[in-house]
């Protein structure tokens, strides 16, 4: 079996390691410029569309990353129609709930309010948020969603959940789509983004969504930076309908230096680092795919094209 890994990053290497021990029988090789050569499999990320071009015998294309909408559009440059798998979770859900689980309790327990005070050296103790009292809301119950869904409601926090199509999720109140936002967003107290950025997602974060939250809510992206509205995010920080902002994920990345979001007193920037790709269990995921793949068995993950994620 002959796998193309096309992974343009600093950790390429650590990839071609991690693939070569989980598949041990297969020939692996890294792209280089003007490979059209055959390939079962492509392992992609980051990398130059020319690696995605139509190849004898390509199966299937994985996408080493949750989110594949950088992909979506280097498969059309290339005119490849081969299926597309991403990875599920692969150890990322549990780092998204650690950084969720972070940024709520520093909301309920008023840390931003207590580091402004500190600046000025007062001594105030303020009235505490109750948990009860400070509706979560969690937009997009996949795979990673869902789990910060559950950790959220298992702290005691009441939950609530937004996805295209309806979901059970015990203890969370859920929202589809076709039910409308509103009564989704009406008064949370921290709204927390895990949608995949596609074309209906695009700007979902925008005044008319801030409006509809409690007065000095939180917003933590952990998603994609172009569900966000900058200018409205910038004017409901400034004017107080946002209380913080807790952003890991930015339309242009790297966040440049002059940007507002790295100065401004109600913004916490981390580098897009809420869940890391962990690269060996990222590795087993996609070799347990493949194997599952060559026996004919069902495979999750699969990218729908028309809906973009
Ligand atoms: P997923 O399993 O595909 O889940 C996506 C969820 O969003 C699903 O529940 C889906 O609804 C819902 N959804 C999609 N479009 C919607 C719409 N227009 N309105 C309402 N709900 C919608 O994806 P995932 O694995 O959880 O990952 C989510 C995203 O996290 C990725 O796409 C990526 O952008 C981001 N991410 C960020 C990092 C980071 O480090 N910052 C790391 C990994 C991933 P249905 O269930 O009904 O389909
Ligand atoms: C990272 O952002 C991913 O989509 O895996």
């Amino acid at each position: 079996m002959d796998i193309l890994l096309a992974v343009g990053t600093a950790q390429a290497s650590q990839w071609m390691n991690a693939v070569v021990h989980v598949l041990p029988h297969a020939r692996v090789r890294a792209w280089t410029s003007g490979d059209k050569a055959h390939a079962d499999y492509v392992l992609f990320w980051k990398c130059d569309a020319a690696a995605l071009v139509p190849r004898d015998g390509l199966k299937a294309i994985f996408n080493l990353g949750a989110g594949v909408d950088a992909l979506i559009p280097l498969l059309r440059t290339a005119s490849c129609d081969a299926p597309v798998y991403r990875l599920e979770d692969a150890g990322m859900a549990q780092q998204m709930a650690d950084y969720a689980r972070y940024g709520v309790l520093h909301h309920m327990r008023r840390f931003e309010d207590y580091r402004r005070q500190a600046a000025a050296c007062e001594w105030r103790a303020l009235n505490a948020l109750h948990r009860r009292a400070m509706p979560v809301g969690v937009m997009g119950l996949g795979r990673l969603g869902e789990h910060v869904a559950r950790t959220l409601t298992a702290d005691g926090f009441i939950v609530r959940g937004y996805s295209r199509s309806k979901k059970h999720i015990e203890g969370v109140e859920t929202f589809a789509r076709n039910d409308g936002i509103d009564r989704f967003l009406d008064g949370l107290h921290v709204l927390i983004d895990l949608l995949p950025a596609t074309e209906d997602t695009r700007n979902i974060l925008n005044m008319r969504t801030f409006a509809r939250l409690a007065d000095g809510a939180c917003l933590i992206n952990l998603a994609r930076g172009m569900h966000v509205n900058e200018d409205d995010l910038l004017e409901a920080l400034d004017t107080g309908k946002l209380g913080f902002a807790m952003l890991d994920v930015f339309a242009h990345e790297p966040l440049l230096t002059a940007h507002p979001f790295w100065r401004h007193p109600r913004v916490m920037v981390t580098p897009h680092i809420s869940a890391a790709t962990l690269i060996d269990e990222s590795a087993r995921q996609v070799a347990e795919k493949i194997a599952a793949l060559e026996e004919g068995r069902t495979v999750t993950g699969l990218v729908d094209m028309q809906r973009g994620y």
